[in-house]
């Protein structure tokens, strides 16, 4: 039979297996997705999380990352593929590779992209090289009850440790991103804000956790851009207003547990009240179906409630969609979703050219 021939007869199955392979920072992740006609089942998913390596250094070290994840890469696939691989049939458990081929850090992304070639070379199966940010996109699809309510086009707010943009997906594999920040992310703003005030590597949720018991309005920190008419955003500003509040304020201050929640509090509302106003402006211009948050920030519970009060007041007949727990940061069962949209297409890439793309865009 030929590789075409055999290709067809995957889809033409009405059923196939994506194995997903994530490398792109600081999380190793291999996952099996089953796709069928009305269903998406998730066969198989391991993350191995580099955090507590990284949180030494304060932030990821990209070379550690990369050495990381040849370790990680190798015993999470070993496992999916003893896990899964039938003996009596012989069979092997996916169709089709799905690999995240940016952006992220070039060094980290060849270690998964060199397992995905090595994989489809032997074992003579196709290769979907995938973008991390559709992959993101992609996370929100993972859920049945969301998948009911999918309708195009969909207004993603899509908010990462390296990215915050707004994108109108018109169609599976057709996007728009009509904003984006201008210099850091929302994730940044919380890792950088955190690091500051003496938390440790990714800051987020912890500045989430201790702004539970903080009082929102104790400081007054900037929401930049929040009136400009376009959708961009701009956070490095609140950053450093942050640093000048830290660095005036007298040691005995800063020490008091009541500082730091309220200031985490502050932080928090200041990053929520900017992503919330853009989020409703861009949907009441672009009047999308539905709107859908994710990426790792979109874990926040008070971004989300906070979103969710403002489509119920703002955005008659549209559901915020959300990716389901433990699929917000980074993941590769969104990498093999994202992967399944452009195989059902057709699209495939040559395992002897695949490459990362550090600075792939939607
Ligand atoms: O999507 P992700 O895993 O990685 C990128 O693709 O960048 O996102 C990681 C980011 C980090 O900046 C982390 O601090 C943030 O998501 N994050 C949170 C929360 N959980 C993760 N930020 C605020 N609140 C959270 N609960
Ligand atoms: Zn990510």
């Amino acid at each position: 039979m030929t590789v075409a021939r055999k290709r067809k007869s995957i889809v033409n199955r009405g059923s196939f297996r994506v194995l997903g392979i994530e490398t792109s920072c600081d999380e190793t992740s291999v996952a099996i997705l089953k796709i069928s006609k009305n269903s998406v089942e998730i066969l198989h998913h391991e993350i191995a999380s580099q955090i507590p390596v990284h949180e030494i250094y304060g932030g990821v070290v990209p070379e550690v990352a990369a050495r990381l994840h040849v370790k990680e890469t190798v015993e999470l696939l070993d496992r999916a593929m003893a896990t899964h691989y039938s003996l009596l049939t012989t069979h092997l458990p996916f169709d089709v590779i799905a690999v995240a081929q940016g952006p992220g850090l070039a060094t980290a992304l060849r270690v998964g992209i060199d397992a995905a070639r090595t994989l489809a070379f032997a074992l003579e199966k196709p290769i979907v090289g995938v973008n991390h940010l559709e992959g993101h996109l992609a996370s929100a699809w993972l859920v049945s009850e969301n998948r009911k309510h999918w309708k195009f086009p969909i207004l993603f707010l899509l908010v990462s440790g390296g990215h915050t943009e707004l994108v109108l997906m018109k169609d599976f594999c057709s996007y728009r991103v009509i904003g984006r920040t201008r210099d850091d992310a929302a994730g940044e703003a919380f890792d950088k804000t955190g690091k500051l005030i003496g938390l440790s590597y990714p800051a987020g949720p912890q500045i989430a956790k201790l702004a539970e018991n903080g009082n929102p309005r104790a400081f007054d920190i900037p929401r930049p851009m929040i009136n400009d008419p376009s959708f961009d955003f701009s956070f490095s500003g609140l950053k450093s207003a942050v640093r000048r509040l830290w660095e005036k304020m007298p040691q005995v201050v800063r020490a008091k547990k009541k500082t730091r929640v309220d200031l985490c509090a502050s932080i928090q509302e200041a990053i929520v009240d900017v992503l919330v106003a853009k989020t409703i402006a861009a949907a009441r211009k672009h009047r999308p179906q539905q709107l859908a948050i994710v990426g790792g920030v979109s874990a926040n519970h008070h971004l989300q409630e906070r979103l969710r009060q403002a489509v119920k007041k703002e955005l008659r007949g549209v559901s915020l969609l959300k990716a389901a727990r433990g699929l917000h940061t980074d993941n590769a069962a969104m990498i093999a979703a994202a992967g399944a949209w452009h195989f059902r297409r057709g699209e495939r890439h040559d395992w002897r050219k695949i490459d990362a793309q550090p600075e792939w865009d939607l």
